[in-house]
């Protein structure tokens, strides 16, 4: 069952056109959209769905105030497709499409669907750096950042759920589907890789009341933390509201910042992401402000010294 994470994430959005234009700005590739909706890609071709609430090809909405739909999670062949298929059917419906990926719902009624993974390998250099004491990354005359640089999503790096049931959600996840926690946040939940992925999460689970079920948010990787800050202040300059950061989390320590979308969530610019193997010992922390994150800092208009009253 080689789950990779999440292929696409698909919403049922009041306002189509504002939905479009964030993700637009944000930094995402419209790929076949049109009035009715469509995909918003990351470089790798991962992304975001929109499609008007009452569309018909939705899965139906949870009780909750939330958009999101469904999320679709990529696997690395049709084999691991029926392994889950097989697993998922012992209790519970699971529709096959045309196309050979299923559908189904979690535990707690989130709507998934697993299909053979859309990513397309990325080939691009890491965001490189110079450091006395190293092998200079950058050589001589290449520069680090200028102003209309290329700062664009790389691939969706993961979500995070409100969940009422953590327990039943956890025994879900693991047991029946084979994710790995690599670390716990108590009082919240916690973060979780599948087996095909060596991120340290793809999802994060906070428990929360029954009326809060649904998407506290989703993020995507940027190449580095230079990408994610160009990014970021382009969005604020484009008139997005933030809402946490930029800043550095402790667990996973990637680089973080949080913005405010009309998809009823918040969508995160993350970059430099811890990997971890089965070697890998979950660590536990109380959570609070102090465990989330290491540096949180805030967006400031650019600013430059002059010279003081007097001056010749
Ligand atoms: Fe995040």
């Amino acid at each position: 069952m080689k789950i990779i994470g999440p292929d696409y994430l698909v919403f049922g959005v009041s306002d189509l056109k504002a939905s479009a234009e964030y993700l637009t700005a944000f930094g995402l590739t419209p790929v076949d959209v049109d009035e009715a909706g469509g995909l918003f890609e990351a470089l790798d071709g991962t992304g975001v769905i929109i499609r008007a609430k009452d569309h018909p090809d939705l899965p139906p909405p949870l009780p909750t105030a939330t958009m999101l739909r469904q999320q679709v999670l990529g696997v690395v062949e049709a084999s691991d497709i029926d392994a889950i298929a097989e697993e998922l059917g012992k209790d519970r419906k699971v529709y096959r499409l045309a196309d050979g990926s299923i559908e189904t719902v979690d535990d707690l009624g989130f709507a998934l669907k697993f299909q053979v993974t859309k990513r397309r390998k990325l080939e691009m250099p890491a965001e490189k750096i110079n450091a006395p004491g190293a092998p200079a990354q950058r050589k001589a005359n290449e520069i680090g950042v200028w102003e209309d640089m290329p700062a664009r999503p790389r691939s969706l790096s993961h979500h995070v759920l409100f969940v009422p049931d953590m327990e039943k959600m956890i025994d879900f996840y693991t047991k029946r589907l084979g994710f790995v926690i690599t670390d716990v946040l108590t009082g919240a939940g916690p973060f979780l890789r599948p087996k095909a992925n060596d991120d340290h999460h793809t999802h994060f689970f906070i428990r929360a009341p029954d009326y809060m079920q649904g998407l506290e948010h989703l993020a995507f990787h940027m190449g580095g933390p230079t990408e994610l800050m160009v990014a970021g202040s382009r969005f604020v300059r484009a008139g997005y509201e933030s809402f946490w950061g930029p800043g550095r989390h402790k667990f996973g320590s990637n680089w973080f910042w949080y913005f405010n979308s009309p998809l009823g969530t918040h969508f995160e610019y993350d970059a430099d992401m811890d990997k971890h193997d089965d070697e890998w010992v979950a660590r536990e922390a109380p959570m609070g402000p102090e465990a989330s994150q290491i540096l949180h800092f805030q967006y400031r208009e650019k600013w430059a010294p002059g010279p003081g009253p007097g001056g010749k």
